[in-house]
């Protein structure tokens, strides 16, 4: 099956509009620009190696070479730090935890969490992401549904089963509401962060954002102290409560167990959701390509649906969900502080400076790729052009890559095969997709689909 594409036209799929020159600063705290972090960027932005700002008094340098970037999350990644102003917003919700720490609380947390996400303990999960896939599809009927809330819904079911034994307090439709409010007010926190004042809600948003982050922290803490004082279950959350408690003192493992709870809860299902719902997206405009992936999830399904090897038989829809990534990567862009002087190549780079790498800029650089808005998963084909490893980082590069890029990969690949296989997936006329968000990148409004069962004539044994 690999390699094999049916030809089809070129589809270059929605993205913000873009002016010919730079956009003033300014203009990125008001209006769109201030909600949708790849709102307003100008053409040149996909054509220069390497652009300079001054927001604020902050000067940002966006390197948009891979060897530049390269450079910051490798080579020298240990001036670049996760930047105070990142620490500060996020601080209410994840604290201290792995993804907004730094030096050694930061090694000592990868190394407690690393195991889970080896790759035999993910691939063992392939039976608890197809569960979740097909429970959810069990309850759809033919005709239109927002695929946005199915995937949010299905990723957040897989979380709480992956990690924290099926708490249901995580999995209900008011965590739903409170993260999407909690990411909806990251916009405003943002600018007063940038401006140096006290982070507080100025608008209904805002508030909403406030409120959700305060159910979050609140749920997350209870889950963790009802499992106090030994950790409980031999789960993601046991573990790491038993292994924070070996390692520090009771209060600093308390709250960094809640901070890790509330990370991965957090990290681990809104980004994939995205990937899933611009996946279907694309695949929604893209029929023959859609009955082509389809076809491949049926067989990969018959000859084992729940077994480890499932994604392996799964390589068109793999090249699918790698190009959705290239298009509309969940984290659109991540942001470094210099802790030293340094140099990103003839640039000067000052201790304070932040250095802001943008996957969605890399991802469809026109130095970089043939075509670069274009919807094309062949070339993620084998005999493709000549990639540098540090053009395409969905999942991030170097020491702080990713921990849970496998385990992504692999629940979205399961969902997506076992989706495709029973439902076909179609526009609703009249409704326009645009990217929205300013943390992660999703369809503004949801995404309607219309789905059809694919009949009766798929049969699956049951293994
Ligand atoms: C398509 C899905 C996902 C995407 C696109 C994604 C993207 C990213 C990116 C770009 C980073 C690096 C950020 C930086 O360097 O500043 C990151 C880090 C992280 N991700 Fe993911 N992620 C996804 C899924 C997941 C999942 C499923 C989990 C957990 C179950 C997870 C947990 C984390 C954590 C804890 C970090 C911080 C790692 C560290 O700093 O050591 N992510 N993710």
């Amino acid at each position: 099956m690999d390699g094999v594409i049916a030809p089809r036209s070129r589809f270059v799929p929605p993205h913000p509009p873009r002016g010919p020159g730079p956009v003033p600063v300014w203009r990125g705290f008001f209006g769109e620009r201030a909600r949708t972090s790849v709102y307003g960027w100008s053409r040149q932005a996909f054509e220069l190696p390497y652009m300079r700002r001054n927001v604020l008094g902050f000067r940002v340098h966006i390197p948009l070479e891979p060897e530049l970037v390269q450079h910051v999350l490798l080579d020298n990644a240990a001036n670049y730090l996760k930047p105070d102003i990142v620490k500060k917003l996020l601080a209410p919700v994840i604290g201290r935890g792995l993804l907004s720490s730094d030096g050694q609380l930061w090694r000592d947390q990868r190394r407690i969490v690393a195991a889970n996400f080896a790759p035999a303990a993910v691939d063992a999960l392939v039976p608890v992401f197809a569960a979740a896939a097909r429970d959810a599809a069990a309850r759809w009927s033919a005709g239109t549904r927002d695929m946005a809330v199915a995937a949010t819904a299905t990723t957040m079911r897989i979380i709480a089963d992956a990690l924290f034994a099926g708490d249901r307090r995580l999995t209900d439709e008011a965590p739903m509401r409170h993260i999407a409010a909690a990411l909806e007010g990251f916009g405003e926190a943002r600018i007063q962060a940038m401006l140096g004042l006290k982070v507080m809600p100025w608008s209904p948003r805002g508030w909403r954002a406030r409120k959700g982050q305060i159910f979050l922290r609140e749920t997350l803490t209870q889950v963790v102290r009802e499992r106090l004082p030994d950790g409980g279950p031999d789960d993601f959350l046991g573990r790491l409560i038993r292994a924070l408690g070996d390692k520090f003192e009771d209060a600093d493992a308390l709250a960094l167990a809640v901070d890790n709870a509330a990370t991965f809860y957090l990290a681990g299902h809104e980004t994939t959701a995205n990937a899933l719902t611009w996946a279907l997206f694309l695949l929604s405009e893209q029929p023959a390509l859609q009955e082509e992936a389809a076809a491949e999830a049926r067989a990969a399904l018959a000859a084992g649906a729940d077994d480890a090897e499932l994604p392996d038989r799964l390589p068109l829809l793999r090249r699918i969900l790698e190009e959705t990534l290239r298009l509309y990567p969940s984290a659109p862009r991540f942001d470094r502080q210099a802790a030293a002087p340094d140099r990103l190549g003839e640039h000067e780079v000052q201790p304070g400076d932040i250095v802001s790498i943008w996957p969605w800029i890399l991802h469809r650089h026109r130095a970089l790729w043939d075509d670069p808005d274009a919807f094309d998963p062949g070339r993620f084909a084998e005999g493709g052009r000549e990639r540098h490893r540090f053009q395409y980082i969905p999942f991030g590069a170097g020491q702080r890559t990713c921990v849970g890029a496998r385990f992504a990969t692999i629940e979205a690949l399961t969902i997506l095969a076992e989706w495709l296989a029973g439902w076909s997936f179609a526009p609703v006329p009249g409704h326009e997709v645009r990217t929205h968000g300013m943390v992660t990148l999703r369809p503004a409004g949801g995404l309607p689909l219309r789905l059809e069962p694919r009949g009766s004539s798929f049969f699956r044994p049951i293994s």
